[in-house]
């Protein structure tokens, strides 16, 4: 039986293991390495934040995904390809390290994020601001 997801160790692990994949992955890897060309040491540590915030309700994220994903659409198209390739790598991910509610929760939590998301950046954006 595998364990749940307890603690900000736990979220480590995740996280690492799953950015590990997605590196590999030929969909999604190279918007991360060639498009973006991430910095590991600071992005790893801000999705530590992001998962105990969305998980276990710490304030210790602060920031702005869509944003960040917007400015990359701009650069890259981020379409059902993208999404399916990430979300799968997640569940997967998620479903081989551990099992139990809160693994239950941050797969719900990200498919939900992700829909979101994806449904926002083909959402025609307003040429104008009122008020
Ligand atoms: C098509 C799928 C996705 C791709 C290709 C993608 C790619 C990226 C890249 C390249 C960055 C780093 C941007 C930078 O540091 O310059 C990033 C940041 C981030 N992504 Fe994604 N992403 C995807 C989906 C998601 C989803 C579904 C979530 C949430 C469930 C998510 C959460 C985040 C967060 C929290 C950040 C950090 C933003 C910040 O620095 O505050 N991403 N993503």
């Amino acid at each position: 039986m595998k364990k749940d997801i307890n603690n900000r160790t736990d979220i480590i692990h995740l996280v690492d293991t799953f950015y590990k994949d997605v590196a590999l992955n030929q969909t999604i890897g190279p918007i991360f390495t060639d498009v973006a060309k991430v910095d590991w040491a600071h992005h790893l540590p801000r999705m530590y934040d992001f998962w105990e915030s969305i998980l276990f309700g710490k304030a210790t994220y602060k920031g702005n995904p869509m944003l960040v994903h917007f400015t990359l659409n701009d650069k890259v198209s981020l379409q059902t390809a993208q999404f399916e390739a990430w979300k799968t790598i997640f569940f997967h991910t998620v479903d081989a390290l551990f099992e139990g509610e809160n693994a239950g929760l941050i797969k719900q939590k990200a498919q939900s994020i992700a829909d979101l998301m994806h449904f926002k950046i083909n959402s025609p954006q307003p040429k104008i601001k009122i008020g």
